[in-house]
């Protein structure tokens, strides 16, 4: 293999991985939530601060994520980005829970299905205290 291909090769293998070993919800994580939740922004759960994870963790992932998706105190409905959905959100979630001692997966299809409602049933909640 001459030098060029060699670079080529390696560019593309380097690429590739970091494609592939992008856990679900990291890209995101990057993108929207790091800004408040990387250095504790606004009293914001720091990421991999397992103390202040721990009791969010314990509500447990349908009721902390159907939460934060509709806005908790200073933490902005969304974390602030309106595309994101609920699937695109939920592993945000699982992302930081499982970089601060928590082991949460991808919801699989009835955990989303109790999220949306979970959501559903907060906002009401939300709307009849204005
Ligand atoms: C503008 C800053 C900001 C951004 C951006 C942000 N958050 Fe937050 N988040 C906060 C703050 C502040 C709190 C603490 C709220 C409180 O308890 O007062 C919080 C709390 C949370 C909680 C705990 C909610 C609870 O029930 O106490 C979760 C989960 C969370 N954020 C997830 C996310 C995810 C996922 C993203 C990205 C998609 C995100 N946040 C983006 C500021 C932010």
């Amino acid at each position: 293999m001459n030098l060029s291909l060699r670079s080529l090769f390696f560019t593309f293998v380097y690429t590739v991985s970091f494609a592939a070993f992008a856990e679900p919800g990291e890209n995101t994580y990057k993108q929207v939530c790091a800004a408040c939740h990387g250095a504790g922004v606004l009293n914001a759960p720091k990421f991999g601060d397992k103390a202040k994870w721990a009791p969010l963790i314990a509500e447990g992932q349908v009721t902390l994520t159907a939460h934060a998706y509709v806005g908790v105190r200073a933490m902005p409905p969304k974390g602030g980005n309106p595309n994101l959905t609920v699937e695109g959100f939920s592993d945000a979630v699982a992302y930081m829970v499982n970089k601060a001692g928590g082991n949460w997966k991808s919801p699989d299809a009835k955990t989303l299905v109790a999220i949306n409602k979970e959501i559903e049933s907060r906002k009401a909640g939300l709307n009849q205290k204005q």
